[in-house]
């Protein structure tokens, strides 16, 4: 006789379904549930963990370019700058925003989600911004960092984005849409486009990016920064439902049997 029962720490209340499998176990206190009933429990366990939500971790979430298209996802943002993040909660209101420091935040919870987006400060990394050699600063090693403990110790899904560095990248990264890319998961590559000059350049971010600021009044030179900051809202839809896919086949339609 078999029952499927909910995957359960005996020391530690679940904080969600999505990581649990479902379980065929043998019990024998179960013995004289029949095949309807097995059949009910069956699809109520389904049931569930159809309705939970994909628990996501949005690291340095700026205003949110990345997240723009995500939906039917369980979101806690973090963002240091407070201007940014009541934007961020303006547009977002159903997310969790903490106001902190993003890698602390990533060490001591990596554990609670099922899909991580981190966009580490990318100036110390950037082509752009090391073109000047009189004031050379060293590279943020916190994009490292995070890299090497989610590709370590993660067991959900991450993605890692930055600028094209201007030093060959430490760790080897996929390259798409002018960024680099650290991730356990594949998806595809755009193309890196030649944007024109650098006037253009702002209206065919603001375009891609499709975030209106206009009633927030935001200084020109800021509201600038905070959407140049943007990845495109289409591709980072495209990078979250590749393994989104995988990890709700995984855990819907594949329970294991023992
Ligand atoms: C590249 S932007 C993020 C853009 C975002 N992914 C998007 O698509 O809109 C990086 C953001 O990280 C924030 N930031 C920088 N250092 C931080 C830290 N230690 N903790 C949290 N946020 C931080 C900056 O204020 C900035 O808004």
């Amino acid at each position: 006789m078999i029952i499927i029962i909910p995957k359960q720490s005996s020391t530690s209340p679940p904080k969600n379904n999505f990581h649990q499998s479902a379980i065929i176990s043998p019990s024998k206190s179960i013995l004289n549930i029949g095949k309807g009933d097995l059949r009910k429990i069956w699809k109520s366990k389904q049931r569930n963990l159809k309705m939970d939500k994909l628990k996501v971790l949005n690291l340095y979430a700026g205003i949110g370019g990345n997240r723009k298209l995500w939906t039917d996802v369980d979101v806690t943002a973090v963002e240091m700058n407070p201007e940014i993040a009541a934007i961020y909660s303006d547009l977002y209101p159903q997310d969790k925003m903490i106001i902190g420091d993003a890698h602390a935040y990533l060490l001591e919870h990596f554990k609670d989600f099922d899909f991580i987006w981190a966009s580490p400060p990318c100036p110390t990394h950037s082509r752009f911004n090391n073109l000047n050699q009189k004031n050379i600063k060293y590279p943020d090693m916190a994009l490292y960092q995070e890299i090497i403990v989610l590709q370590h110790f993660f067991e959900g899904k991450y993605c890692i984005e930055n600028v094209i560095t201007y030093y060959d990248p430490l760790i080897k990264p996929f390259e798409s849409n002018s960024h680099y890319f650290w991730a356990n998961f594949k998806f595809r590559q755009f193309p890196n486009e030649k944007r024109g000059i650098r006037r253009q350049e702002h209206d065919f971010r603001y375009n891609r990016v499709g975030i209106d600021l206009s009633k927030y009044n935001l200084e020109i030179r800021f509201e600038k920064q905070i959407i140049n900051n943007c990845v495109e809202p289409e591709i980072a839809l495209h990078i979250l439902n590749c393994p989104r896919g995988v990890m709700e086949a995984e855990n819907i339609n594949q329970p294991q049997l023992f």
